[in-house]
């Protein structure tokens, strides 16, 4: 029967340019979306000042890409018993010397770090912005948060340090200004490897409270 014959061939040819077509469409719109998203980057659309916050979506994306991360890697960490005052102790003087400018104390005055950056490091002494999971917030101090301001403090501190200041941050919002300024003494700072590798001065010490970093004039 060559005229059915004929007809199926037909049929068949027909299909086979519509799906090329359709396979082109389909790669115009990839090359399209490419060079659209070149020239969104090469006119400096998007603009990256600090000032200039995310929208409410971006946002979104970027905090759970965040928690996700932390969580994925934070699992296999173990917790020590956490909350021994001689560690919140240590705990508080290291966050004092290195971790107070930007994230600030009780009664202290809020920092140009604090107000500049973006996005803007938590409070931790305010109830809500103290982290929850001991294990995510030791692998944050250690590991530091790209594109974000937060440091790495794993390459000059122990596991012992970071702890501590786990530990502290756990406590900072039941503490007031007076308990803060107790624990941190004289603000003297630890290092890795070696107890009171610098001290700081009380009297020059950046963060001497209500003052912003000293030697510098606005
Ligand atoms: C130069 C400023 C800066 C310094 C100094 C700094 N941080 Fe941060 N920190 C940030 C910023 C910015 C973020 C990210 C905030 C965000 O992504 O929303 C952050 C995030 C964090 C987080 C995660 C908070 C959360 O809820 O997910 C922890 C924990 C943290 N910092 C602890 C510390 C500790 C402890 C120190 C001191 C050893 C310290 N940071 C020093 C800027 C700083």
């Amino acid at each position: 029967m060559p005229v059915v014959r004929s007809i199926r061939k037909n049929s068949n040819n027909a299909n086979a340019i519509c799906w090329i077509n359709k396979l082109k469409i389909l790669i115009g719109l990839a090359v399209g979306g490419l060079l659209a998203a070149l020239l969104f980057v090469w006119l400096g659309v998007f603009n990256v000042a600090a000032t200039e916050k995310h929208w409410g979506i971006t946002t979104q994306i970027l905090e759970t890409v965040r928690e996700r991360s932390i969580a994925v890697r934070a699992q296999s960490i173990d917790v020590p018993p956490l909350g021994l005052p001689e560690q919140v102790r240590r705990g508080a003087k290291n966050y004092a010397a290195m971790c107070a400018q930007c994230h600030l104390a009780p009664g202290m005055e809020p920092t140009e770090l604090n107000l500049g950056l973006y996005p803007t490091p938590p409070r931790f002494f305010e109830a809500e912005h103290s982290p929850h999971d001991p294990a995510a917030t030791f692998w944050t101090i250690k590991n530091g948060l790209k594109l974000t301001g937060m440091p790495a403090w794993g390459a000059f501190h122990s596991d012992q340090q970071i702890w501590q200041l786990v530990s502290f941050v756990d406590k900072l919002p039941a503490l007031s200004k007076q308990d803060y300024l107790q624990l941190v003494g004289n603000g003297s700072h630890t290092h890795k490897g070696g107890e009171q590798a610098h001290e700081d001065d009380p009297g020059t010490h950046p963060m001497k409270f209500g003052n912003q970093i000293q030697g510098h004039e606005h």
